[in-house]
């Protein structure tokens, strides 16, 4: 959803290669143009255009720019179609001052007919365009750079993370935030702003993390934050622990199957959080209902949840779309725990619902993203050990989401038996990964398809949904996740001759149910993939095609390896198809608007 970047180097030595090397690692965010204002000799210089880094570089040579601080931004737009007018850097008709924005100004139009009748010119279709409009207009009114952004944030409405420059006050970059990230990074050589700690991770571990309202100046010296009555903010300074190597795709083609391959690792990391959950469930005390909110692949992780928490520890729980979250809320007390699962920490929607659910309850988030959002307004905090996730396609996250969600379940009900269950999944995933040949193959024969569906009973449901998920983000194609026995309520008037139908049927009590339901689909023609217990020779017989999975694999652990060739199937396919997996058309990795 756009991302942001700033830097000013201590020596005098040129910024461009580094702005350009840190707004590269944002590519996940936005990819549809790419910009970088530097200031050298009294002057902003600025590159943009539309098209992907690789193409507007090619171009204009971004890395070949005077000066030694400056600001860039990759886009995702919202506001105007991508073309090189709309794209960042936006500056005001003098090129006096220069701003990057990620987020989306509400009130834009109503500030931008004020400024035309004050006499101003604008040239993009975009929101951000006002921004630096209005810091000229408070700089003419003899406000300086950090005050001029001040007063513009009482203007604007929306979300922003925004940094600006101005030839009025050199070497030093403002910014400033409300709700969309951004972080601060102090380096050895220079420091930092960035909409995500992957930008910087070469450049500077120590992070400050600023509130919503509060101006951060950078300048060669150091960082000064203040709040809203311009007093200096003591900022805690974090330590990030990812290193700069989980941000590259270290010899994989995309970060898709870097991450896809990373799984076991992140199951092994999250399951050293026992404790932390432990003291967790022990401060939460009496909790009578467990209510998730989420998005996307974070709700598919959430629906495993319902079903593993009212199953094993008989505590009603539901799951709520954190965009529907407002109609739920008068259900909410203080005896249930409203549990935020998020790899980003950052999505709109979550936020909103958890700023409502802080007022009547307890609050844990399940994050990923260290200093996120959602860690610093959740009471209590589950860090998925995933490292960071580039590809915009969740995968080894949701298996550390899961890993989270089974661990909180096994210590909340004592249950010693799933908890050794965990401990083998690591293996297990690593025993699927060792098909990838065979499933690359087998994706070929999909080809043909514009529609898929996935079926799966109980905890293998969310799988079923997550699995389509894949397909249809990466893929574009079509994919419908839907309970096994579900299918035969209306869709299955859609089951044709040679759809591909995934059902997924590990060993349990679900079993023959789910059988009954893949010889439903058969008859009607269906290309059936199955994935089930290696050895099942009657799932061999009925199945055109079936990927084995280790029998010792039970139910109830199933969602944290069956989802597995799932996400290879969509990758393999999504190449097949001549996609970039990374970057699927109209998506962003964190979105930070509702
Ligand atoms: C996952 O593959 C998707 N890109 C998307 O559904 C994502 O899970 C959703 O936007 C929620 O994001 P979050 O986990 O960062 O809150």
């Amino acid at each position: 959803m756009c991302g942001i970047v700033g830097c000013i180097l201590k020596e005098d030595e040129d910024v461009a290669p580094i702005l350009f090397d840190c707004i590269s690692k944002l590519e996940y965010r936005g990819y549809d143009s790419i910009g970088l204002a530097t200031f050298s000799d009294n002057k902003i210089h600025i590159k943009k255009d539309k098209g992907k880094i690789i193409e507007v570089d090619n171009k204009l040579n971004l890395t070949d720019m005077p000066g030694s601080f400056g600001i860039a931004h990759v886009r995702w737009a919202t506001h105007g179609d991508p073309s090189k007018m709309n794209s960042h850097p936006h500056v005001d008709e003098e090129n006096t001052v220069a701003v990057v924005h990620n987020g989306i100004i509400e009130n834009y139009l109503e500030i931008k007919e004020k400024l035309t009748l004050e006499g101003h010119v604008f040239k993009s279709e975009t929101d951000t365009e006002v921004i630096p409009h209005l810091i000229q207009k408070f700089m003419d009114e003899k406000f300086d750079l950090e005050h001029a952004v001040r007063k513009t944030i009482e203007v604007i409405e929306g979300a922003y993370a925004i940094a600006a420059i101005s030839t009025r006050e050199p070497n030093k970059i403002v910014a400033t935030r409300k709700d969309s990230p951004l972080i601060v990074g102090l380096g050895e050589n220079g420091y930092y702003l960035a909409s995500d700690s992957p930008a910087i991770l070469k450049y500077a571990k120590d992070i400050i993390y600023p509130e919503k309202g509060e101006i951060v100046i950078v300048d060669r010296e150091g960082v000064i934050v203040h709040d809203e009555f311009d007093n200096v903010v003591n900022k805690q300074i974090e330590t990030i622990n990812w290193t700069p190597e989980m941000a590259e795709k270290e010899g994989y083609e995309h970060f898709m199957i870097k991450e896809i391959n990373e799984q076991a690792t992140a199951v092994t990391n999250t399951l050293t959080q026992k404790e932390n959950i432990q003291e967790i469930i022990d401060d939460v005390g009496d909790l009578q209902r467990v209510c998730f909110v989420a998005c996307g692949t974070s709700y598919h992780a959430s629906l495993t949840g319902k079903y593993l928490i009212e199953s094993i520890a008989g505590i009603p729980t539901d799951v709520i779309l954190a965009s529907e979250f407002k109609y739920s809320v008068n259900t909410l007390n203080d005896k249930t725990l409203v549990v935020f699962i998020s790899q980003s920490g950052e999505t709109a929607d979550s936020l909103k619902a958890l700023d409502v659910a802080n007022q009547t309850s307890k609050t844990l988030g399940i994050v990923n993203v260290a200093g996120s959002a959602i860690t610093r307004r959740a009471d209590y905090v589950i860090q998925t050990q995933a490292g960071p996730e580039i590809g915009v396609a969740a995968t080894k996250t949701y298996v550390a989401q899961l890993t989270s969600i089974y661990l909180f379940a096994a210590v909340l009900s004592k249950n010693e038996e799933l908890l050794s269950e965990l401990e083998k999944v690591p293996a297990f995933i690593d025993e699927v990964l060792e098909q990838d040949d065979f499933i690359k193959e087998l994706s070929k024969r999909y080809n043909y398809a514009r529609d898929f569906f996935y079926l799966g009973r109980g905890y293998s449901y969310p799988t079923a949904l997550e699995g389509a998920l894949k397909l249809k983000e990466i893929s574009y194609i079509h994919g419908e996740g839907y309970a096994a026995g579900e299918l035969k309520h209306g869709p299955l008037a859609l089951i044709d001759e040679g759809i591909p139908v995934v059902v997924i049927l590990p060993p349990g009590d679900n079993y023959r149910k789910t059988m009954s339901n893949l010889e439903e689909v058969k008859s009607r023609g269906a290309n059936v993939l199955a994935l089930g217990a290696e050895g099942d020779e009657s799932l061999k017989t009925k199945a055109d095609v079936v990927i084995p999975i280790n029998p010792d694999v039970k139910e109830i652990i199933a969602p944290l390896v069956y989802i597995v060739p799932l996400q290879l199937i969509a990758y393999y396919i999504t190449l097949e198809k001549g996609h970039d997996p990374d970057k699927p058309k109209n998506l962003a990795k964190c979105v930070t608007v509702e």
